[in-house]
């Protein structure tokens, strides 16, 4: 089954309760929340406190995707606040089993990630220990970017590589009108910021990508 992890990159912040209601009511089955640092990636977001604050609202599985430079120090927080699913990048500073390690001691997901310029096969070693690839198909920093197609044959040797199990999902520039793309290739779970929370009508957007 196709999960939808809108992005609440592109929610409208003085609203995101409603927001948030709007895609979990029309069948959104992931909230994704992007965390940044302003020095991994060049953009600044939000931290724990603000998981904390919309944990009570919503039962939908929080995927948080950590775009910073050592994530290792923000997984208690991240854990705390309410997150199911950690993912980060391969190529933070963070050492990669001592931080799965981390994850995995709170009882959550762990998910790793790629930018468009790492390959995927940095990954590889983790099978056994993880439960998600983050295949991106824009730049990690900004939403509202073009989905990079070249991503396509990295999604597709991740799916040979770590089966039918794993959860491969793709994040960048996808919306329900491109999201066969990413699926045909092997994706399972789609992220979408402008293409959901950016629609006028939301929830038809959610229904649209899970028709
Ligand atoms: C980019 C983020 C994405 C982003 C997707 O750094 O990781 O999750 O919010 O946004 P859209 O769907 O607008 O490309
Ligand atoms: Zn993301």
């Amino acid at each position: 089954m196709i999960k939808l992890a809108p992005s609440m990159l592109s929610a409208d912040f003085a609203h995101l309760a409603d927001c948030i209601k709007k895609v979990e009511d029309a069948g959104a089955q992931y909230l994704h929340i992007d965390v940044m640092d302003g020095v991994f990636v060049p953009n600044i977001t939000f931290g724990a406190p603000v998981v904390k604050c919309i944990r009570p609202l919503s039962k939908m599985t929080f995927d948080v995707h950590l775009m910073i430079t050592d994530p290792i120090k923000y997984i208690d927080d991240f854990a705390r606040a309410g997150a199911d699913i950690i993912t980060f990048h391969v190529n933070s500073q963070s050492d990669v089993e001592e931080t799965i390690a981390k994850i995995k001691s709170h009882g959550l997901k762990c998910g790793l990630a790629v930018n468009p310029d790492i390959d995927v096969e940095l990954l590889y070693p983790y099978k056994d220990k993880i439960d998600m690839v983050l295949i991106m198909s824009v730049y990690a920093g900004f939403g509202g970017q073009s989905y990079i197609e070249d991503v396509n044959e990295k999604i597709k040797k991740a799916r040979e590589f770590f089966g039918a199990d794993m959860d491969v999902e793709v994040d960048g520039g996808i919306y329900a009108k491109n999201k066969d793309m990413p699926i045909s290739y092997g994706a399972n779970v789609l992220v979408s910021g402008t293409g959901v929370f950016g629609q006028a009508d939301m929830g038809a957007a959610v229904k649209e990508f899970l028709k």
